[in-house]
């Protein structure tokens, strides 16, 4: 029995059969036991890959989008840009490599719940005190027109969300997917909500009778996902960032009634070492648990496509077709620039797969 088992076996013995979303928050995010408080992460040296981990060129494309909403809010002197579950740093480390137009008004916070990961964006991105990313802009005595504001990119890390950033960006790559979520299945007498008790050594499923509105019809068998975690922190975030801002999430989404005709398996999914993992059930904390996201369940976003798109329409064809250019005129020399002009254009094909990463769903509120 893994020790994330043997807290949660404690914790029925003493309540009773437990939803299963505080079975998630146990697996992933048990202080010294969950999956990502332990080893769990993005990454080729991780346990699955994400649209960051590719290369470089999401983070350059990401940059580009910063620039874009930099400009549109008239190029203020303090650009904060909140990242939400940002992993071991990868995109963050991008963004900052692509050198945006917004670098020196840019405070880049990174907010990640696991320590581990924030361990390692200290390796590699200079992090500075959380206070200099939401220090004022100190006016010159008297006041006047010559305020100098402090040079960014000020770079922080958080393990939430800061309390109150003012108008911001807030970017999470496949952040919503991983929030804990219950389970609902239609039964003959309606839907009933999925708990995990206790039977001999072993963790089981037991159904509790729920109310049924809102929830689609379906066959009996059919299960859905209920999704409070992520639908908690949009609204957290929207209530956050407050006017001006945008929220941007992106991840692997759907629609309840589009999942209620699917196999479960198919959109609550496992992964360890770049494989799939076994059932949710099985071996917690060892494993990820991640979700396809019902935007449904979500408050409704102001922009919704696909990644394949967002990425189109903040330019990844021409940062493509600049590196095609740089592999011509730096082949001879072979140098790194030239390697990493060329990679452009497989990280492309892989970011804007229609059978992959590109299907994914970019999702934008504008509170
Ligand atoms: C699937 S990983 C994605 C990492 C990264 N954004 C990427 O795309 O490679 C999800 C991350 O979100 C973090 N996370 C989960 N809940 C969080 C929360 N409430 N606040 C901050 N980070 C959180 C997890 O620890 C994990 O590192």
């Amino acid at each position: 029995m893994t020790p994330v088992e043997e807290h949660l076996r404690a914790e029925i013995e003493r309540r009773g059969p437990i939803p299963f979303d505080e079975v998630v928050e146990a697996a992933l995010y048990h202080p010294d036991a969950g999956f990502y408080a332990t080893s769990g992460r993005a990454g080729r040296r991780g346990d699955f890959l994400t649209s960051p981990e590719v290369g470089p060129l999401f983070g350059a494309v990401v940059a580009r989008a910063l620039d874009a909403w930099w400009a549109e809010a008239g190029c203020p002197a303090v650009f904060t840009v909140v990242e939400a579950g940002a992993g071991p740093g990868t995109l963050a480390t991008a963004v900052l490599a692509a050198g945006p137009c917004c670098s020196e008004a840019l405070r880049y916070v990174l907010v990640e719940r696991s320590a581990p990961q924030r361990a390692i964006q200290a390796e590699r991105l200079a992090l500075e005190e959380a206070s200099a990313a939401f220090a004022g802009i100190a006016e010159p005595e008297g006041g006047g027109p010559d305020v100098v504001p402090p040079t960014g990119p000020i770079v922080v890390s958080l393990p939430e969300l800061p309390g109150a950033p003012g108008p911001c960006i807030v970017l999470a790559n496949e952040l919503l997917d991983n929030l804990p979520f219950g389970l609902l299945e239609r039964t003959a007498i309606g839907w009933s909500e999925l708990h995990v008790g206790v039977d001999g050594d072993a963790l089981v499923e037991v159904l509790v009778p729920t109310a049924t509105e809102g929830w689609p019809a379906a066959p009996i068998g059919a299960r859905v996902p209920c999704q409070t975690g992520a639908s908690n922190w949009v609204w957290g975030a929207l209530a956050l960032a407050g006017p001006g801002s945008r929220i941007v999430a992106i991840d692997y989404a759907s629609t309840t009634p589009e999942l209620a005709t699917r196999p479960w398996s198919e959109w609550l999914r496992t992964y360890r070492l770049h494989a799939r993992g076994g059932p949710p059930l099985e071996a917690l904390g060892s494993q990820d648990i991640t979700c396809e996201v019902a935007v449904d369940q979500l408050p409704t976003p102001t922009s919704n496509r696909s990644q394949a798109d967002w990425l189109r329409a903040h330019g990844i064809d021409e940062l493509v077709a600049e590196g095609r250019q740089i592999w011509q005129e730096r082949a001879p020399i072979g140098d790194l620039a030239a390697i990493r002009a060329r990679s452009r254009v497989t990280e492309a094909e892989a970011l804007c797969d229609e059978s992959g990463l590109g299907a994914f769903r970019v999702l934008e509120w504008a509170p």
